[in-house]
C-alpha cells in the first residue's frame, strides 16, 4: 500500500509506509490531505482501480480519532470496490473522509480545497456524496475538479439518487422472491419497511403497484404521515421492534446500518431480507450474521448489491446522465441478485460470501488497470 501526504499543496508525493501502521488489506493508495488555510483534514482511500477509476463518496464526520477515520476510509473504500465490481460498473472502489462536523465545520473554501486534492489524483479517484455531504456540496467540489459526480440537475448532474436506489432494491426483492417462492412478483406478499425516508417511500410505491401489502415503521412521524397521505392502504406499526415481529414475508431495512443484530435475526418472521440500508449485518464474515440468517432459513439479498442503483446513477452522470440508461443498468440488479442466490445455494455459502466471490472474480478477470478520464 502506498501512502501519500501533502501539506498545503495538493500534489501528493508518494512515500512508503514506514511502519506497519495498518493491517495489510491490499489497498492501492491512501492519501492524507491537509490544507492549512481552511483547516481541511481529509483521507482519500483507493482500494482498487482494477476496473477503472475508484468511485465512492466523501463522508464528512467528526471521528473521535484520526485512526478511527482511517479505518473507516479503508473499510468503506474496500466495500465500494466490491459493490462497483458486482454492479458491473467500470469503476474501482474508493472513499474519502473529511474529518469534522459538517454542521459547523463545512464551508465553501474547505470543500474547494478538498476538490483540488481530488483533482490532483488525475482521475484515479472520483468522488460523490455520502453521509455529511450533499448534492450541493458536490456542485461546490466540482468547481475545482472534473472528478466529482452526483451533482444537482441545474448544474448538469443527475440529482437525487433515491429513485433508482429504490428501483434497484425492488429488483433485488423480485429476484429474491423468485428464488424463494418461484415467482418474482410480490403480489399478495407482506413487506415490512423500516425507514420511509427517500428510498423507503419510493420503494413503498413500487411495492404497492406490484400488489404487495406494505407495513412501515419510522422514528420520524412526519415521514410516516406524509407517506400515509399518499398511500392510504399502508399499515403503520410503532417501531422496528414491532415490525420485525409482525407477520412479514419480506423485511426491508431502509433506515440506518446495523439493522440485523442477533435479536432481530432471531425474531424475524420474514423469509427474505432485502433493503437499502448499508452495512446491515452487525457481524460480518464467516460465522457472523449472514450465517445466523442462513441457519434460520432466511434469504438475505446483500445490501451492497441491491442498493447499487445510487452508484449506478452517479457513474452514469460521468457520461452525461441518461435516466433511461441508468434505469436499464439498475434492472441488472435482478439478474445479479439471482446469480448470487444461485451460487450461494450451489456452494452452501451465505449470499454475502457468494457476492464477494463474484466481485473478486470480476476484479481479477476483467480488470485492466486503465484510467478513464471524463471529457470536459
Ligand atoms: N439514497 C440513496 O440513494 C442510497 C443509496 C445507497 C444506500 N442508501 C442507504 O439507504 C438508507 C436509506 O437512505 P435514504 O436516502 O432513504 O435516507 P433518509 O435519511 O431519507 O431516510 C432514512 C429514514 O430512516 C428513518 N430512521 C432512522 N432511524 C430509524 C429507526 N431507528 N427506526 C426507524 N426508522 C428510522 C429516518 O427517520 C428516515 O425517515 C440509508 O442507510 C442509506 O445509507 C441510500
Amino acid at each position: 500500500m502506498a501512502m501519500s501526504s501533502s501539506a498545503t499543496s495538493p500534489s501528493p508525493s508518494q512515500v512508503s509506509a514506514a511502519a506497519p501502521l495498518l493491517p495489510p488489506l491490499g489497498h492501492e493508495q491512501v492519501v492524507f490531505c491537509h490544507d492549512q488555510a481552511t483547516g481541511l483534514r481529509a483521507i482519500i482511500s483507493i482500494y482498487s482501480t482494477a476496473l477503472g477509476p475508484a468511485l465512492g463518496g466523501t463522508r464528512f464526520y467528526p471521528y473521535e480519532s484520526d485512526e478511527a477515520a482511517l479505518q473507516d476510509a479503508l473499510r468503506l473504500s474496500r466495500s465500494m470496490a466490491y459493490k462497483n465490481a458486482l454492479s458491473g460498473l467500470d469503476h474501482g472502489g474508493g472513499k474519502a473522509i473529511i474529518i469534522g462536523d459538517p454542521a459547523t465545520d463545512k464551508n465553501e473554501a474547505m470543500l474547494r480545497a478538498y476538490g483540488r486534492f481530488v483533482q490532483s489524483l488525475g482521475g484515479r479517484y472520483v468522488t460523490a456524496a455520502d453521509v455529511g455531504t450533499s448534492v450541493s456540496d458536490m456542485d461546490v467540489i466540482a468547481k475545482e475538479t472534473r472528478f466529482a459526480t452526483g451533482r444537482s440537475e441545474v448544474n448538469g448532474g443527475a440529482g437525487d439518487s433515491s429513485v433508482l436506489t429504490a428501483f434497484g432494491v425492488f429488483q433485488g426483492m423480485c429476484a429474491s422472491a423468485a428464488h424463494v417462492w418461484g415467482n418474482p412478483s410480490l403480489a399478495g406478499k407482506t413487506v415490512g419497511i423500516a425507514g420511509v425516508g427517500k428510498v423507503g417511500s419510493h420503494l413503498t410505491a413500487l411495492l404497492l403497484k406490484d400488489g404487495a401489502r406494505v407495513v412501515v415503521a419510522d422514528v420520524n412521524s412526519s415521514a410516516v404521515v406524509a407517506l400515509c397521505e399518499k398511500h392510504r392502504e399502508i399499515n403503520v406499526v410503532a417501531d422496528v421492534f414491532e415490525l420485525v415481529r409482525s407477520d412479514l414475508d419480506v423485511f426491508a431495512p431502509c433506515a440506518l446500518g446495523g439493522a440485523l443484530d442477533d435479536a432481530t435475526v432471531q425474531a424475524l418472521t420474514a423469509k427474505v431480507v432485502c433493503g437499502a440500508a448499508n452495512n446491515q449485518l452487525v457481524v460480518e464474515g464467516a460465522g457472523g450474521t449472514a450465517q445466523a440468517l442462513m441457519n434460520r432459513g432466511i434469504t438475505y439479498a446483500p445490501d451492497f448489491l441491491v442498493n447499487a442503483g445510487g452508484v449506478i446513477q452517479v457513474s452514469d452522470e460521468l457520461h452525461g446522465f441518461s435516466f433511461a440508461r441508468a434505469k436499464h443498468r439498475t434492472e441488472g440488479i435482478f439478474e445479479a441478485t439471482a446469480s448470487v442466490l444461485r451460487l450461494s445455494a450451489e456452494k452452501g455459502t451465505s449470499p454475502a460470501e457468494a457476492a464477494d466471490h463474484l466481485a473478486e472474480e470480476r476484479m481479477a478477470t476483467v480488470g485492466s488497470n486503465r484510467i478513464w478520464l471524463p471529457t470536459g
